[in-house]
């Protein structure tokens, strides 16, 4: 700390200096970012570049709000009453105050589930590093329950991220469940094996601590564009609260 001038002789020099038009302009905090809102930002950790992909988001969101309301997508989602991987009746109440990420597969799917799980793990991987943001909670929901019960859910879901809870249910659980999501599933023809593929839509949705649907990501979406994305929501989500 500098020691305090022991009289006011300098003062009147100040005071030129800060009528020129450059201190004016150097001393002006006004404008869209201030510094104490910077601050805020850095001491969350990562949070600036959240911050410019949110200002950034802001733009676009009204083309993307426009886009959801469209096909609809503004309504998705809702209650469900599942049972997870230890058997336990678990319901979309038990995700209040969380964020969730849910992805709609089946554990004997051939190549695309288990690309979209390492993919989501990768994902919660890098958001686990920044620091000032939740913990984003994944959930598998079969489409397939015929097979997908409880334990081979669980055994499935050894290889990717281990905070993933997989969910499973009767059918008309299930149909509940991918109705309020849109999610497309048929299963086909059984092999020789007794061995069928399921189809469904790929799709990962992201739901917010209240509950509610926030965004959708399809598969054609890159990792970095999908934790950017969510990291802006959880910033924004939080310094709107
Ligand atoms: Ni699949």
């Amino acid at each position: 700390m500098a020691p305090r001038m022991p009289n006011a002789s300098n003062r009147p020099h100040r005071a030129r200096l800060s009528a020129t038009p450059l201190e004016k302009k150097q001393s002006s905090s006004s404008g869209p970012i201030s510094w104490k809102g910077l601050l805020v930002f850095a001491i969350a950790g990562g949070g600036i570049w959240y911050y410019v992909k949110y200002l950034k988001e802001e733009k676009e969101k009204v083309k993307e709000a426009e886009r959801n309301r469209s096909i609809g997508m503004a309504s998705l989602g809702g209650p469900f009453e599942l049972v997870d991987q230890d058997g336990k009746p678990k319901t979309d109440k038990d995700f209040l105050g969380k964020w969730i990420f849910i992805y709609f597969g089946f554990c004997h799917c051939p190549d695309i589930c288990p690309d979209q799980l390492e993919k989501i793990t990768t994902i919660i991987e890098t958001l686990d590093k920044t620091q000032g943001i939740p913990k984003l909670q994944p959930l598998f929901i079969t489409v397939d329950p015929h097979r997908d019960d409880p334990k081979s859910i669980k055994e499935y879901l050894q290889d990717f991220h281990p905070r993933f809870i997989g969910l499973t249910g009767t059918e008309e659980q299930i149909k509940a469940v991918t109705k309020a999501y849109r999610v497309y599933y048929s299963a086909g023809p059984m092999d020789e094996d007794e061995d069928y593929i399921v189809d469904h839509t790929i799709i990962t949705y992201l739901v917010n601590p209240d509950g509610k649907f926030v965004e959708y990501f399809g598969q054609n979406k890159s990792i970095e564009e999908i934790t950017s994305s969510i990291g802006a929501k959880m910033v924004n989500y939080k310094y709107k609260k």
